[in-house]
């Protein structure tokens, strides 16, 4: 066979996320839709706000001259510049559209700034539970992924962290709020890490970057304030993108906004420039540039989540299920009541629930749920939870 053996071995792996879209998608042809209920996705059934549809309609009507044309590679100087403002406001840190590229969403942000950092064998830290694709993105440049655990609160295990850096180790990768578990990181920990990394710079003499994956910020509940990554860490770059935001999942407008006080910032800068042509991105959809620079201070419709969460969550507890209450994003991880989470998702999935084993995280012995999904859903899942619940004696 032709195909790369590397390509091969992660498509074996694969993602059970995907995994269970397609055999969720079987079911519904063979049930009809309305009787299955999918929870297996962060794909946001929300439509984007009306503000979107008014820049998209503002643009048909009166198109600005060459707006379909090339473009700098790091995107349109006046979107970088919207982005910069925001962004200053909601972090307290002074950014200019000089600090900001703008990328195919948060993948295309992590894979241009894995291929600018990362020579062969070079090490990247993720904490499990983790997105799974980090280890894919890693992998796409050469670099060996180190998954480190968390606590039994879901929060990265800084003490191991200490003996796991090394003089490879060239960036670690955070997610708060956290895909799959719902956690939002405290400043304690996030001071802790950055001090931890300062400590092995000077002992290894290198560059450790602190990449903070932001894509759920905006979704944070109960009035929970999110703690910026960047505080803690000169060397720190934020990954993000309007995915989850403003629910443009398919359209894959993202930014990349590297710490002001980094070090060898404009050498960091012109490097990602040049990854994102070289790497075919070119630069971010044009359109989506044009419309998202006007909508940086929509907010996301946390309210609708938080509802939805509330619902779940007191739900599943009550019918004995074990989990953290989720502080943001829009997942929740119980325990399995199984030992074995691929056994436990295939029975939900026999009730007609769909959910993703916590193995396809790197955490055995858990599922996720994502709630991001209509009320019809949310509510015609709980007959099957439930059922689930008798059978396993919650
Ligand atoms: C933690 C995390 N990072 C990145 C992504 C990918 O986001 P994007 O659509 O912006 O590429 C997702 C998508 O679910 C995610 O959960």
């Amino acid at each position: 066979m032709s195909i790369s053996q590397k390509v091969q071995k992660g498509m074996e792996e694969g993602s059970w996320i995907r995994r269970m879209f397609e055999e969720g998608a079987l079911l519904k042809q063979r049930y009809g839709k309305e009787n299955v209920f999918d929870l297996s996705l962060g794909n946001p059934v929300m439509e984007p706000p009306v503000e979107f549809v008014q820049e998209l309609r503002k643009l048909a009507e009166q198109p600005l001259p060459g707006m379909h044309r090339y473009m700098e590679n790091a995107g349109y100087p006046e979107t970088r510049a919207a982005v910069a403002a925001q962004l200053s406001l909601d972090i307290g840190i002074e950014f200019t559209f000089k600090d900001i590229i703008m990328t195919c969403g948060t993948s295309g942000a992590l894979n241009i700034l894995l291929k600018a950092i990362l020579d062969e064998g070079d090490e990247v830290i993720i904490f499990a539970p983790y997105f799974v694709e980090f280890a894919n993105f890693i992998g796409n440049h050469g670099g060996v992924t180190r998954i480190l655990p968390s606590d039994e609160q879901f929060v990265p295990r800084v003490d191991v962290m200490e003996t796991a850096i090394g003089p490879r180790t060239k960036a670690v990768i955070i997610n708060s709020p956290n895909n799959p578990t719902g956690v939002v990181y405290g400043e304690d920990i996030l001071h802790q890490l950055g001090e931890l990394l300062r400590k092995k710079e000077a002992q290894y003499g290198t560059q450790i970057f602190l990449i903070s994956d932001e894509v759920y910020r905006k979704i944070i509940y109960d009035g929970l304030k999110f703690q910026p990554p960047l505080h803690h860490h000169p060397q720190s770059i934020i990954v993000t993108s309007h995915s989850k935001d403003l629910a443009l999942m398919g359209e894959r407008i993202g930014y990349i906004a590297v710490n002001p006080g980094c070090s060898q910032k404009e050498e960091l800068m012109d490097s990602l420039v040049f990854c994102n042509r070289v790497l075919g991105y070119a630069n971010a959809p044009a359109l989506m540039q044009h419309i998202v620079r006007h909508l940086q201070q929509v907010p996301a419709p946390v309210a609708d989540y938080q509802k939805s969460r509330d619902f779940l969550y007191d739900n599943l507890t009550k019918m004995g299920y074990s989990l953290i209450k989720p502080q943001g994003a829009f997942y929740m991880f119980p325990e399995s009541p199984l030992e074995d989470d691929v056994a436990f998702v295939r029975e939900l999935k026999e009730l007609k629930v769909l959910t993703v084993p916590g193995r396809g995280f790197g955490a055995p012995g858990y599922f996720r749920i994502s709630y991001c999904v209509d009320e019809q859903t949310l509510e015609g899942s709980l007959a099957g939870f439930q059922k689930a619940a008798q059978k396993f004696n919650l």
